[in-house]
């Protein structure tokens, strides 16, 4: 087997991005993320919707990585896919190509689960992107994903925490569905947030014991605190939207770097690697810096298209399976439910 020269086909389909990557070693060759904006209209992703969108995009989506990476389909080593988490419909349309694609082309076929995929999107590599050393803790912060996990090697990962209802990003989401913002809101809350005061309206921290996370709560307050406002001033949130997002951003920052500093805490570990769209957010990357100048702490984030859904972070997967020969057989299905 070449081990030199390994060309990886990545395929993404877990939830209502439809993306395919081609990777030569550990260095991304393209990466083609097509967004399905049909859910904006809903607030929300449609499972049926999503998993008929990707199949109209996997053809075309493939084809321009390929492309892209001016590379011809007879010159991969092998072709990585996500298997799960993620919503079933969506999954099976990746799934079913890789499979039927690496069955064409006679070669070897690699599974993929997608939260190992965020994790182990710190190891592409980039000129000006520096990678964790082992151990490392990895924040995942996505629209469906909350999680700690402890990162012993590449593919030897505890999950030390994890959100208990909604995950971080659905609390930006839905607190901006309250204040009547469009989906998805986690990036105009940020925005607003810029030009307020984040101790306006402090909302309160849940209870949650260890390092678990719990998002429906805040959800709650956020929406209690508006209603009881707008009732007494109709224009409360016009007038104070700044205020609000910024009380909100700052409410959900708190959440998260509390439970970090426990997590530091507990395995003595402060390497922090963030992932998933939430990572974008301006006013935790500026709480990250402040964290590394009061208590020491490294932290690390990727380049931004390889944080939200992508199937770049697949290939790095595939990549490092393909070293270890960790193949899977044409019997593979999708699993929705896929833990670490
Ligand atoms: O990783 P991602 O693109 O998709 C998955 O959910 O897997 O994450 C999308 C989530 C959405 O909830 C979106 O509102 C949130 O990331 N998000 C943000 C920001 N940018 C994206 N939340 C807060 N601030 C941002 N700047
Ligand atoms: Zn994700």
């Amino acid at each position: 087997m070449n081990t030199q020269d390994v060309y990886i086909l990545a395929i993404e389909s877990s939830c209502d991005d439809t993306s395919a990557a081609v990777l030569h070693n550990d260095k991304v060759l393209s990466n083609v993320v097509a967004n399905q904006k049909i859910h904006e209209e809903y607030g929300g992703v449609v499972p049926e919707l999503a998993s008929r969108a990707h199949q109209q995009n996997i053809v075309p989506v493939v084809h321009q990585a390929l492309s892209r990476a001016n590379i011809d389909k007879k010159e991969l080593s092998a072709i990585a896919f996500t298997r799960g988490p993620g919503l079933m419909g969506s999954l099976l349309v990746g799934t079913s190509f890789a499979k039927s694609l690496a069955l064409g082309l006679d070669i070897p076929l690699i599974e993929v689960n997608h939260m190992q995929a965020h994790i182990l999107a710190h190891f592409i590599k980039e000129p000006e992107t520096p990678m964790p050393g082992f151990p490392f803790l990895a924040l995942t912060i996505s629209g469906g994903h909350t999680q700690i996990v402890k990162v012993n090697s590449h593919f030897n990962m505890e999950v030390i925490g994890e959100t208990i209802d909604d995950a971080v990003g659905e609390a930006f989401d839905k607190s901006a569905k309250i204040l009547g913002l469009p989906y998805p809101g986690g990036p105009l809350v940020d925005k607003y947030a810029r030009q307020g005061d984040a101790k306006a309206y402090p909302f309160p921290k849940p209870k949650v014991d260890g390092l678990n996370f719990s998002f429906s709560g805040f959800k709650t307050s956020v929406l209690y605190f508006i209603q009881k406002e707008t009732e007494k001033d109709p224009d409360f949130i016009e007038k104070n939207l700044n205020d609000i997002c910024a009380s909100i951003q700052q409410g959900i920052i708190n959440i998260l770097i509390d439970k970090l500093k426990k997590a530091v805490k507990q395995t003595g570990i402060k390497q922090i690697a963030i992932g998933g769209g939430v990572s974008a957010n301006s006013g935790i990357r500026d709480t990250l810096k402040e964290c590394e100048k009061r208590f020491g702490w490294q932290t690390y984030i990727p380049k931004f298209e390889y944080t939200t859904d992508n199937a770049a972070m697949i290939g790095i997967v595939g990549y490092y399976k393909f070293l270890n020969e960790d193949f899977t057989d044409q019997r593979i299905t999708a699993k929705a439910r896929f833990s670490i």
